[in-house]
Formats: structure tokens, C-alpha cells, sequence
């Protein structure tokens, strides 16, 4: 993909393909962020949504002006400084909806590829250290990104909304941000001015619950008690992926993940 996203799973689907069902009508995808599940999967029809108004114009713009995208992009980063970087973020925080070629450019050079807001909603990430592999893109794959996307239905809403809309038969894949387990480590889980809490997963897990019979879901989160026990006659799979999503030497660790699935 072409954005680099905290809490990203491009791990899952090269993985754990043989955990996905076969067939299903729309693919649903709520919690969109950085999208390397639908990417991999490649769905006919999809409905992908996220919080975040900024990531889904970029999308959008992927969508119907990759070329322009593209380019834009290519020539700030060709122009790229430290001075330029400081400021770009500034004009894109004045647009509440950002611009998505400032956007694409601030997450190819800021620290990390890292999304973080301050309590104003301004995007506040420090520049990062220049490297080779920033922007490893051609145009085609902006193209193929454009026409991934081309029968899905991009938007911008809370996950709770994007689940209303799920019918029979249609899959669901829920990768909700991290909530906080142990005192010290504190994975990467502000994508906005909200952290999402403990009461937050039990909303999800009643939604996730009331759509059981209906639809097929996958649900991507750590393996602790505090997620296992709301999904407790869901089938339960424990794996081990390292994350390196934090930044910080203390959370480059091994964390323990779990799939849960009800299919
Ligand atoms: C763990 S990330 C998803 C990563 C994605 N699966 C990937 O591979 O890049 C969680 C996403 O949830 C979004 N988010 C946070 N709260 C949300 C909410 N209430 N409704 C919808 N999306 C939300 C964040 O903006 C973030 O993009």
C-alpha cells in the first residue's frame, strides 16, 4: 500500500489466508486505516470506512485521480527539507479535511510513518530521517491501488455506523486500535484526539455479537483476557507477530495477537 499506517496488518492475509471464507457478498471494512487486508484480498464489491476525514479523501483522490495523486506527491517529495516539511503539515492542518497529496507526502517523511493528532486535531508528527526506500512507488501502482478501489463504496464514519449497514451474508474484517493492557507498554493506539478504551471494545463486541448470525466476522486484536472474554463462544486462534508500531525501543516487542472468528 501506499501509506504507512500505526497498527498495520500486511502480515495477516500473506499469513492467514486459509482463515478467510471463500465466498461472501460485500466485504466490509470499518476500521480501514492503512487497507493491507482489503488490498491482498482484492474483493469485487467492498464498503471501507475510517474516523479519519483525512485518510479517507486520500482515497478517494487514489481512487478517481491516481495520476495526479501520483505526481503532486512525487514533486514535493522531490523538493522535500526539513523547512518544506514543517511547512506542509502547517497548510495542511488549516484544511480540516487535509489534502490528500500533503498527507500522502507527510506520512512517506514524518517520523515513522507514524498518524498521531494533538487534542486541537492538528496533525503533530516531527519530521523524519531520509531514506532511500520513502517513496518506493511508480504510477502503476497507484494504478492497480485505483482500481482496487473502483467498486468500493469509500467513507468517511464510525465503525458502528459502517456495521449497521452489513446485510446477510456479507464479511466483516474489524481492526479496531489496540486498547491499553500493561502499565509500561503502551502500544500505538491514538490515531485521533479519542483512545479507544475497554467500554469501546465492549460496544464493539455487542456489535460484532448482534451481526453473528448474519454475516461472516474476523476480528484482528491482542491475545489478553480482557478481549478474549467478550467473544467467548467465537472461535479463537493465538499467534505471534512482532509489532514495531510504537517507535519507542520498549515496544519492540513480541506482542501476542489473536483472531477471532466466527465462521
Ligand atoms: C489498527 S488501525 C487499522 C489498521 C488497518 N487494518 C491496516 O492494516 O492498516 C485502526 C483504525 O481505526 C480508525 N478508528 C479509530 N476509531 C474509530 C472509530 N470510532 N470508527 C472508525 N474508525 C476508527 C483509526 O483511524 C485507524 O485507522
Amino acid at each position: 500500500m501506499i501509506i504507512k499506517w500505526p497498527g498495520g496488518k500486511k502480515w495477516l492475509y500473506k499469513k492467514h489466508s486459509s482463515l478467510f471464507p471463500n465466498s461472501y457478498n460485500n466485504y466490509i471494512e470499518p476500521f480501514f486505516g492503512g487497507g493491507s487486508v482489503f488490498f491482498d484480498l482484492a474483493p469485487k464489491k467492498a464498503r471501507l470506512s475510517d474516523i479519519n476525514p483525512r485518510l479517507i479523501s486520500l482515497y478517494l483522490m487514489l481512487r478517481d485521480d491516481p495520476e495526479k495523486l501520483f505526481y503532486e506527491t512525487l514533486k514535493l517529495l522531490e523538493s522535500h527539507s526539513d523547512t518544506q516539511y514543517y511547512e506542509i503539515r502547517k497548510k495542511f492542518n488549516k484544511a480540516k479535511k487535509g489534502s490528500p497529496v500533503y498527507f500522502l507526502y507527510l506520512n512517506r517523511t514524518c517520523f515513522n510513518g507514524v498518524y498521531r493528532e494533538n487534542l486541537k486535531g492538528e496533525f503533530n508528527v516531527p519530521v523524519g530521517k531520509r531514506n532511500s526506500s520513502y517513496f518506493p512507488f511508480q504510477l502503476s501502482d497507484f494504478l492497480q491501488g485505483s482500481l482496487a478501489l473502483k467498486n468500493a463504496e469509500i467513507s468517511c464514519c464510525d465503525y458502528l455506523d459502517a456495521m449497521k449497514k452489513a446485510k446477510k451474508g456479507d464479511f466483516i474484517y474489524i481492526d479496531p486500535p489496540y486498547i491499553k493492557y500493561e502499565k509500561n507498554y503502551d502500544a500505538f493506539r491514538k490515531y485521533n484526539e479519542k483512545v479507544f478504551s475497554q467500554e469501546d471494545l465492549e460496544i464493539l463486541a455487542d456489535a460484532a455479537n448482534s451481526l453473528k448470525k448474519k454475516c461472516h466476522i474476523l476480528i484482528s486484536n491482542f491475545d489478553i483476557d480482557a478481549v478474549k472474554d467478550l467473544f467467548p463462544d467465537w472461535k479463537y486462534k493465538k499467534i505471534q507477530q512482532r509489532t514495531y508500531i510504537s517507535g519507542k525501543a520498549e515496544g519492540r516487542k513480541l506482542v501476542k495477537e489473536a483472531l477471532i472468528f466466527n465462521y
